[in-house]
C-alpha cells in the first residue's frame, strides 16, 4: 500500500462529530423518544442501504432523486441507494413485513444528500421523525404536527413557526399543478431560467423559490385552495381545527410545497427564523397516501415527518436554549506513589457506578493536580507516600475549598458514593 499524497480528510460535506455536539445529540434524541413513546410509537432502525428503486418512488422529477442521491452498482450488478431520507424505507417495511395497522414508529438516524454544502445543508445529515401507515382521520394528522411541535418546544425553541397547507388529493393536486405550470408557462418572461426548466419538470416547486424576481410572478400564481375537493377541504378545516384545539399555533400558506413528490392533503414545515432564510426549514412533513402502493403493497394511508437534527442545533444555538450537558466527573485520582492505588481505585470506583479518571505515565504531584482541575471533577483523591503507608486516601474537593480529609483506602468508595448522591440531591442533578 503506497501512503497518500495528503492526509486523508472527510469528503466534501460530511463531518466528524465529537463531544460535547455528540452528547448534545444523544440528549435530543433522548428527548424525542420519550415524547413519541408516550404518543405509542415504537422505534425502527431501516438500513441505509435499499435498492434503488425503493426511492425512485419519492419523485423522479425532484433534486434528492435526479441530482443528490449517493447511488451505486454494487459488486452483485443491483442498483442501490445510501438513503435521502427514511419515509421509503420505513414503507418499504411496512409493505415487506405486514403488521397489524395503525403502525406508529419513531425514527432517529444519518441520510445522505449530495447537495451544495452551507451553514445547516450537509452531505451526511441526522434526522428524528416518525411515520404512521393505515389511519386515515385528520385526527391523526393533528396527533402528528402536534408531535412534531411539541418535539420542537421541548428543546427550549421560541422563535420556530409551524406552517401548513394541503396539496389536495391525488386528482386535486394533479389540477393544481397543471393550472399552475399554465401560468408560469404565460409568465414566462418575467421568470428566472431556472424557474423555465423547473417549470417543465415539477412546476410545484417554482412556488417554493428564493429568487426575488420569481416571488414577484409566484405571488399571483393560483392558489391550491381554490382547487381543493370538498373531502379535502373538509380533512384541512378539520386538521387546523383540532392544532388549534390542543394549542398548537399554526400559520396556513397555501404557497407551502414540499420538496418531495410524495404528498398528499396535509403538508407541513417547521420554520426557524432564527436561521438563515436559504436553511431555516427544521422539520417537514406530511400525508403520503399511495406511497405503499407504489412500493407494491396495498393501498395505505401514510403520514409522518422528519427534523432535522443538525439545524435545530444550530437554531438552538442561536437561541441560547439546550446547551450541552457537562460531563461531570466524581473523582479524580492522583498518584504519586508508584501507580497501584490509582490503576485499582479508578476501576473500582467505576464498577461502583461513579465517573472516575486519572492521568497516565506518573509525574510530578504538581501537574497530576493540573489535569484533575482540567478534567472538571468534583473530587481530587491523592496518594502519596504518606497516604500509601497510612492506608488512606486524601480527599479534596476541588469546587468549594472546604478543609480536605483522609479516608481509610478501605471506605473510599462508599465514601464517594455518599458524597456524589448528597451532591446531587443538593445540586438536583
Ligand atoms: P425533508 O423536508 O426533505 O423531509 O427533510 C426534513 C428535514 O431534514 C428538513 O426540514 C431539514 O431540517 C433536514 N434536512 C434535509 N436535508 C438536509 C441537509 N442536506 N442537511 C441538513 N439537514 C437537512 C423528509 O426527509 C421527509 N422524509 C419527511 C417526512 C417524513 N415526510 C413524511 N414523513
Amino acid at each position: 500500500m503506497v501512503a497518500p499524497e495528503h492526509p486523508f480528510q472527510t469528503l466534501t460535506g460530511m463531518r466528524d462529530l465529537v463531544e460535547p455536539d455528540t452528547g448534545r445529540r444523544r440528549a435530543l434524541v433522548a428527548t424525542f423518544a420519550e415524547r413519541a413513546e408516550r404518543a405509542g410509537y415504537g422505534e425502527i432502525r431501516p438500513p441505509l442501504l435499499e435498492e434503488l428503486g425503493v426511492f425512485l418512488r419519492m419523485g423522479e422529477a425532484t433534486d434528492v432523486v435526479s441530482k443528490e442521491m449517493y447511488e451505486f452498482e454494487d459488486k452483485d450488478g443491483r442498483r442501490v441507494a445510501l438513503r435521502p431520507e427514511l419515509t421509503a424505507g420505513v414503507v418499504r417495511a411496512f409493505v415487506q413485513h405486514h403488521p397489524p395497522t395503525p403502525w406508529k414508529v419513531w425514527y432517529s438516524g444519518t441520510s445522505f444528500r449530495r447537495e451544495r454544502p452551507a451553514a445547516g445543508r450537509y452531505r451526511a445529515f441526522d434526522q428524528v421523525g416518525v411515520e404512521v401507515l393505515g389511519v386515515d382521520d385528520p385526527d391523526l394528522d393533528v396527533e402528528v404536527v402536534a408531535l412534531a411541535w411539541g418535539s420542537v418546544t421541548d428543546l427550549g425553541l421560541r422563535r420556530v413557526r409551524l406552517v401548513v397547507n394541503s396539496l389536495g388529493d391525488h386528482e386535486d393536486r394533479q389540477r393544481y399543478t397543471d393550472a399552475v405550470a399554465t401560468f408560469l408557462r404565460s409568465r414566462r418572461a418575467d421568470l428566472s431560467e431556472a424557474a423555465r426548466a423547473t417549470t417543465e419538470r415539477n412546476p410545484l416547486r417554482v412556488l417554493d423559490t428564493k429568487r426575488p424576481e420569481d416571488r414577484a410572478v409566484v405571488a399571483d400564481a393560483p392558489s391550491i385552495s381554490d382547487y381543493l375537493s370538498p373531502e379535502s377541504a373538509a380533512h384541512l378545516e378539520r386538521v387546523l381545527a383540532g392544532l388549534r384545539a390542543v394549542g398548537v399555533p399554526v400559520e396556513q400558506d397555501d404557497r407551502l410545497v414540499r420538496g418531495l413528490d410524495y404528498y398528499r392533503r396535509t403538508t407541513f414545515e417547521l420554520v426557524a427564523d432564527s436561521l438563515d432564510a436559504a436553511q431555516n426549514a427544521v422539520g417537514g412533513g406530511g400525508r403520503y397516501d399511495g406511497l405503499a402502493e407504489d412500493l407494491g403493497g396495498p393501498p395505505t394511508d401514510g403520514i409522518g415527518f422528519a427534523l432535522g437534527v443538525d439545524r435545530l442545533l444550530l437554531a438552538c444555538d442561536a437561541e441560547g436554549v439546550f446547551p450541552p450537558a457537562d460531563v461531570v466527573l466524581d473523582a479524580f485520582v492522583v498518584d504519586t506513589a508508584g501507580g497501584e492505588t490509582a490503576r485499582d481505585l479508578v476501576h473500582e470506583l467505576r464498577e461502583a457506578g461513579l465517573a472516575a479518571d486519572r492521568r497516565y505515565g506518573g509525574g510530578s504531584l504538581k501537574s497530576q493536580m493540573k489535569s484533575a482541575d482540567r478534567s472538571g471533577a468534583r473530587w481530587a483523591l491523592l496518594v502519596g507516600s504518606d497516604e500509601l503507608d497510612a492506608g488512606v486516601v486524601t480527599v479534596r474537593d476541588l469546587r468549594s475549598g472546604a478543609e480536605q480529609v483522609a479516608v481509610p483506602r478501605a471506605d473510599v468508595v462508599a465514601d464517594l458514593r455518599r458524597r456524589s448522591s448528597e451532591h446531587r440531591e443538593d445540586t438536583g442533578t
